[in-house]
């Protein structure tokens, strides 16, 4: 039995980056996992979001969003981190078997400890607690539920093998208890380019929401940088952000297709761009209407995430138990 555990963070407009990266490849390993869960990684949102109402609107948001995009709540209990305080319990006994260093050498820290020294300040200056320790909130949220699966964009592998490694030290320390798990990583998906060609990131300014309105992606759609290429000069698909855009979309022939059209010079970038433009719609229009609907059902998102954090701590319980057992502060003396 595999038990596939995703996650997302409300903090912010989710964009077709969080959707290629990691929401689709988690939706369809759901679909053919035996169990599975998703959560809404509030407590991990909080390190950057500090306004309450933004993220019960983020929050609400991405529930929708999910359901809109095919979640199945019968089968995948979708919740809300923060609904399941068993997480911050297992988080504060796994802290017990974490190095410092393995924090230490987390990308998302490093890269802000980098980010202030390029800019001349303190190593840690703006860095809090909360994103210092991260990778073992996220490895609670997984062991918690004996994830065995976690399909993630590239960037959080290595979450996913801290997560591992935690488990594995913890296994080591006080016997069999947790089970390891590994990251799942959609080998079609590179990173996907923003606008600008950087990583597709809301730090950026370089996304387009996952649902924009036909007009306004269509300006950002024009927007995505090509060279100065005229349309009858080959172009190579390789090194094309609109084309690593459209063939996330397109089918294989689709995909085909157009690669040919590139390296024979008879498709220009407008061209190209209406593709990608109408590519997106056919996966995401229908998705879109349905989470307008949902969305505005706030008392129907909220009894999903209500069974859905039913259903995570009955398996949150379980491992809990387990692990207090394990460690000696359970059972009750
Ligand atoms: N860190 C993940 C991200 O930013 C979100 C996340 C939180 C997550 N908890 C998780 C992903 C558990 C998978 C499993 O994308």
């Amino acid at each position: 039995m595999t038990t596939a555990v995703s996650g997302v963070k409300p903090s912010g407009t989710l964009h077709l980056g969080n959707y290629l990266g990691m929401i689709r490849p988690a939706l369809r390993l759901a679909a053919r996992s035996d169990r599975s869960f998703y959560l809404i990684a509030d407590y991990h949102a909080l390190n950057t979001l500090r306004d309450a109402a933004r993220l019960r609107e983020f929050t609400l948001d991405v529930a929708a969003s999910l359901l809109a995009l095919g979640l199945d709540p019968g089968r995948t209990a979708l919740y809300r981190q923060s609904d399941v305080p068993e997480t911050f319990e297992l988080a504060t006994i796994l802290s017990a078997v974490t190095p410092k260093g393995a924090m230490n050498r987390a990308h998302a820290y490093k890269a802000a400890v980098a980010a202030n020294e390029a800019a001349g300040r303190q190593a840690d200056e703006g860095v809090n607690m909360g994103l210092y320790t991260y990778p073992i909130l996220m490895a609670g949220d997984i062991l918690l539920v004996d994830g065995d699966l976690v399909p993630v964009g590239r960037d959080q592998v290595q979450h996913v093998e801290i997560a591992r490694d935690l488990a594995d030290a913890f296994n080591t320390t006080f016997g069999a208890t947790l089970r390891p798990p590994a990251a799942d990583v959609d080998p079609d998906v590179e990173v996907v380019p923003g606008l600008d060609g950087r990583k597709m990131s809301k730090s950026h300014g370089n996304t387009i929401p996952l649902f924009a309105d036909p007009e306004s992606r269509r300006r950002l759609v024009a927007r995505i940088r090509t060279d100065s290429r005229r349309p009858e000069e080959p172009k190579d698909p390789a090194t094309c952000l609109v084309f690593s855009l459209y063939r996330q979309f397109a089918s294989e022939a689709e995909r085909e297709s157009m690669g040919r059209r590139y390296r024979e010079g008879v498709i220009g970038y407008a061209e190209a761009k209406a593709c990608l433009e109408a590519a997106i719609e056919c996966e995401l229009g229908e998705a879109g209407k349905r989470f307008r609907e949902l969305r505005g059902d706030e008392s129907r998102l909220r009894a999903v995430l209500a069974d859905g954090a039913d259903r995570a701590r009955g398996a949150a319980r379980a491992t809990l138990s387990r692990v207090r057992d394990a460690v000696g502060t359970g059972p009750p003396l």
